[in-house]
């Protein structure tokens, strides 16, 4: 009996690999719940690029990807700031800001960021445009499983979520590495030609779990 129990929570809790190539994940509400849950194949990070594409029509703060730390639930996050419209991103116990960019609603942006905690420099790529390396503060936290999510901002480890600050609309082509992706790189990424996928997340085979409605669909929005 008790193996039995063991086998169908083991089950019930086994997170798909897929291929998402070509697809996107569907954000269809607003809610504090609907989210995707990422594992990350490697758990401590001294170096991070991320990148994503993702198409919304909100008009107030959200997020576009969190991860966090059972010490820090904004270890690394990237959150947009409506009302001053800057993209902030997040690291260890520090934060910067990009304003003065073109996120326009109803629009695919491409974004990636680079993070080296050895240097604390942060760079931002917007739609193919590299913008300037700010200095964050990389002073360490307790290193502590990370916990990725897409379509909710995480205010404890795994939870907290505010239907405030959650994600509306669609996401693809989510990449994750532990290094500084090279300029020539990203932008490959951002002009969607063929590039090397992330070592820790990889939109090709993606580890995830769906929590609540977010649905899968293809991308392609128009006719062959
Ligand atoms: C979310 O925002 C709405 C409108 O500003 C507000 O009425 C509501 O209390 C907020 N909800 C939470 C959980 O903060």
């Amino acid at each position: 009996m008790q193996f039995v129990v063991c086998l169908i929570i083991l089950i019930s809790n086994a997170a798909a690999i897929e291929d998402l190539s070509g697809k996107m994940f569907v954000f269809p509400q607003q809610t504090n719940t609907a989210h995707v849950k990422l594992t990350p194949s490697k758990t401590s990070f001294t170096v991070i690029t991320v990148c994503h594409r993702s198409f919304t029509d909100l008009k107030r703060e959200h997020v576009l990807f969190s991860m966090a730390i059972p010490s820090n639930t904004n270890e690394f996050a990237i959150i947009y700031k409506f009302a001053t419209n800057e993209m902030q991103p997040h690291m260890k116990r520090d934060k910067t800001s990009y304003g003065g960019l073109n996120y326009k609603i109803n629009t695919w942006h491409s974004i990636c960021t680079t993070w080296d905690s050895t240097s604390g420099l942060v760079q931002l790529w917007f739609n193919g445009q590299q913008l300037i390396k700010k200095y964050v503060n990389p002073d360490s936290t307790p290193p502590g499983t990370p916990i990725i999510v897409l379509g909710q901002e995480q205010d404890s480890h795994g939870g907290g979520f505010d239907i405030n600050q959650s994600f509306v609309g669609m996401m693809t082509d989510v990449h994750m590495w532990d290094y500084v992706v090279s300029s020539c790189e990203i932008q490959k990424y951002m002009s969607e030609l063929s590039f090397t996928p992330g070592n820790v997340l990889n939109w090709a085979a993606l580890d995830f779990l769906i929590r609540d409605r977010v649905l899968i669909e293809n991308k392609q929005l128009y006719c062959q």
